[in-house]
């Protein structure tokens, strides 16, 4: 059951708009707010999980505004995969007067430019989905970051392979006990990509399963790309592969689209087991055609992040938050199989 929706519902960070308020360019304010401006740019406004995480940001700054009477106003830019059109985006948001300003990073080891930007206005900064490292999180006390512990997601996929493995013999199918898999992974790089690879191998190994890497491919989240890099391992190892793990749903859904194209019966495929619990990603697990995925909270992530830009912006308490070093907020993952599945459908 999704335990997460929700979760800030009863420590929502209420009130303090009027009184002193540190604005925009870092004035103090003596007016009561009557309204917000946050703004956002995303990495690839293209991505399935991180584009149904700001639908429900916008969803749910809709609800905060009812609640409190205050209009939010939210700019959202797509930086294209490219961190000099992001950086722009931020100077752009920094003096269009954003009181936060929220950033998917396009590379996560170039922060520089929008912390020095942001410093410089005294305006906060929220980093959100792909982590930077923690030194440069340390940089200044008002950056943040919101998102989720990529080793459990690596762990949850792991043992939803391992426990298909033990109760479902015929998955072996060469039957020399072994689980040949190979693995489709993420950008380059990236801290998700990099951390679930490892974890989810070394889960099934650590629950007693016997590997064999037959090979890997990066596919950059994407569903296409997969789905090409998946025709040519089955090309190569053919009915060899009884596992894919898959770095996000949209590569284990790629994976299935060549699989289909293969000709093959579904009760040929390898098990295929993904991450995110995505629209498309769950409705795979419900019909049975991936194993498992691991539930990647957008609403608990995106909720997070509107509670945290809202309270900076009018100067709120930022005690009842779940900050972890003042920091941090990093949100639970969750396993989904076929028997609870429906719990996480809209
Ligand atoms: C991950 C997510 C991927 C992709 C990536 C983008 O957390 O699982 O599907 O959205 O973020 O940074």
């Amino acid at each position: 059951m999704r335990g997460n929706k929700r979760f800030l519902t009863g420590i929502i960070v209420t009130g303090m708009v009027s009184g002193l308020l540190t604005g925009c360019n870092g004035e103090m304010q003596t007016a009561e707010r009557k309204n917000i401006k946050i703004g956002v740019t995303l990495y690839n406004q293209y991505d399935t999980y991180v584009s149904q995480m700001m639908a429900h940001f916008n969803d749910y700054a809709a609800e905060k505004e009812e609640e409190t009477g205050i209009a939010i106003n939210i700019e959202v830019y797509n930086a294209s995969d490219s961190q000099s059109t992001q950086n722009d985006q931020v100077k752009e948001m920094l003096s269009d007067g954003c009181d936060v300003i929220c950033v998917n990073l396009v590379d996560r080891t170039e922060p520089t430019t929008i912390i020095d930007m942001a410093e410089k206005q005294n305006v906060p900064v929220i980093f959100f989905n792909r982590e930077l490292v923690e030194e440069d999180l340390e940089r200044w006390e008002q950056l943040y970051y919101v998102g989720a512990k990529a080793f459990e997601s690596g762990i949850m996929e792991g043992e939803i392979a391992a426990e298909t493995f033990r109760e479902n013999p015929e998955v072996d199918k060469n039957g020399d006990g072994i689980f040949q898999y190979i693995v489709l992974e993420g950008e380059a790089g990236h801290q998700d990509a990099i951390v679930r690879t490892e974890y989810s191998v070394s889960t099934l190994i650590e629950n007693g399963v016997e590997v064999e890497k037959l090979g890997y491919a990066i596919a950059n989240w994407n569903r296409a790309q997969a789905q090409t890099k998946m025709t040519q391992m089955l090309g190569e190892y053919g009915e060899n592969i009884e596992l894919v793990l898959a770095n996000n749903d949209d590569m284990a859904l790629g994976a299935i689209d060549a699989l289909k194209s293969y000709g093959w019966e579904k009760e040929e495929w390898p098990v295929v087991v993904g991450i995110d619990g995505t629209d498309v990603g769950l409705e795979a697990v419900k019909n049975g055609e991936m194993a498992g995925t691991v539930y990647n909270d957008k609403e608990g992530q995106a909720e997070a992040m509107l509670e945290l830009a809202y309270a900076l912006s009018v100067g709120g308490d930022l005690s009842n938050l779940p900050l972890d070093n003042n920091k941090y907020i990093r949100l639970p993952y969750e396993k989904v199989g076929p028997d609870d599945v429906e719990n996480y459908m809209k």
